[in-house]
């Protein structure tokens, strides 16, 4: 029998539609050979649909405004050993079962360990990370304190809370002036640029600031590289065994949201030093991004980035497929962890692909290492008989 694979998407994110897009690349490549493949449609307000309408791109656009016009909603849940998936209208609709989740989502309120809780509950193999790999992933703000305590390098920051802005900026300022302008300011918890702003002066610190505070509760603050290079690695794998792609190196990395997921904007996501055709949102954050694989750098510093993106992928937990993004200072060659994208767009597909490894095969590899950490789970113990709720009992 083939294995049955739930792929999960969308979600209350402001990533949804690149999560379709991302995911419906993957509902593709995965090969039918060897699987089932069930699509799971996360709606915006939390609920769950499937339908054949989800293997075609070009219904999205009515699906995320009315799911129910092309889809079944669904109802997920354990039943003993089993996952079901059970449509709840339409008393004919055949109950399904998943034999493994495979979940393709960016962003916060799911990306961020939310999901993989979800599944954990569950009790199903999954393929990316677990709850505080997503989460640790997630927070710009946790993710740098891991950074620290590991020794990996980043640029000078600090973080600012929004509920003591008012009261402590003469502290918040004065560390914003000891790093020196111009800085970058971040809501640690969004991504694809979202909410992140330029403060060019001291003037401008307050008022960015609050801007950037509309966003989320904490900011965080760093020093802005004026002569920048970006390159980004995909690490696969897991805690014990782990694999590192190509490096890509981006420019128009920093866009706002619209020019990096609009078509036509900027240079529309060309990739060049590779045949591969970068998909239109193929990396989150960069459809209009220009990737070139493999980066020119030299042997040593890709030696560098690659044993810096192994540390950081042992340091926040991380599982599956993910993609660590770097910032180089070219006026001094040195080379920043900028952040994890711990399910990334496209799932790096284009980066595994240079390496000769197709995006069927990547999926193969994240499945098969799914169910190899669901079997080292199991042999772990999570209870122990105890008669001590015997103590209770009515005499
Ligand atoms: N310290 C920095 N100096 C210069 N540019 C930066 C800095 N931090 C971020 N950027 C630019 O902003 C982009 C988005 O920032 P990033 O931290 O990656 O957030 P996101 O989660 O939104 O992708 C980066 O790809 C880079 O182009
Ligand atoms: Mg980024």
């Amino acid at each position: 029998m083939k294995i049955c694979v739930g792929v999960f998407f969308g979600g209350r994110s402001t990533e949804h539609e690149i999560s379709c897009i991302s995911a419906n690349q993957a509902l593709h490549a995965l090969n039918r050979d060897k699987y089932d493949v069930l699509p799971i449609y996360i709606s915006k307000e939390n609920e769950f649909y499937t339908g054949d309408a989800l293997f075609d791109l070009s219904n999205y656009a009515d699906i995320v405004k009315d799911p129910s016009s092309h889809l079944d909603k669904v109802a997920i849940y354990k039943d003993g050993n089993a996952v079901k998936v059970r449509p709840i209208k339409g008393l004919f609709k055949k109950e399904m079962q998943i034999d493994v989740a495979f979940p393709i989502v960016h962003g916060t309120n799911v990306e961020d360990g939310t999901l993989a809780g979800f599944l954990q509950m569950l009790d199903i193999p999954f393929t990316s990370c677990d709850v505080l790999g997503g989460s640790l992933g997630q927070d710009k703000a946790a993710m740098k304190d891991v950074f620290a305590s590991h020794g990996i390098p980043m640029v000078e920051h600090f973080v600012i809370y929004g509920n003591d802005f008012e009261e402590g900026y003469d502290s918040y300022f004065a560390k914003a002036k000891q790093i020196g302008f111009p800085l970058i300011a971040k809501p640690a918890n969004l991504g694809s640029s979202i909410g992140i702003e330029v403060i060019k002066n001291q003037k401008d610190f307050r008022e960015k600031i609050r801007e950037c505070l509309k966003y989320d509760f904490k900011v965080v603050v760093e020093k802005m590289i004026s002569d920048l290079m970006e390159v980004n690695i995909s690490v696969i794998g897991s805690q014990e065994e782990m694999r590192c792609s190509a490096i890509e190196e981006v420019t128009n990395g920093f866009l706002d949201f619209d020019k990096k997921y609009q078509p036509g904007g900027s240079k529309g996501g060309k990739v060049s030093g590779s045949k591969t055709p970068a998909a239109k949102g193929a990396s989150k954050g960069m459809a209009s991004t220009v990737r070139k694989v493999p980066a020119d750098l030299s042997e040593e510093k890709k030696e560098e980035i690659e044993t810096i993106a192994r540390k950081v992928f042992r340091a926040l937990n991380s599982y599956g497929c993910v993609r660590i993004d770097f910032m180089i200072d070219r006026s001094s060659d040195k080379v920043y962890c900028n952040e994890i994208n711990t399910i990334p767009g496209s799932l790096a597909f284009y980066l595994w692909k240079h390496d000769g490894i197709e995006f069927d095969e990547e999926c193969d590899i994240l499945i098969s290492n799914a169910l190899k950490r669901y079997a080292s789970r199991s042999r772990k113990t999570f209870s122990f008989d105890t008669n001590i709720l015997d103590n209770y009992r009515k005499k």
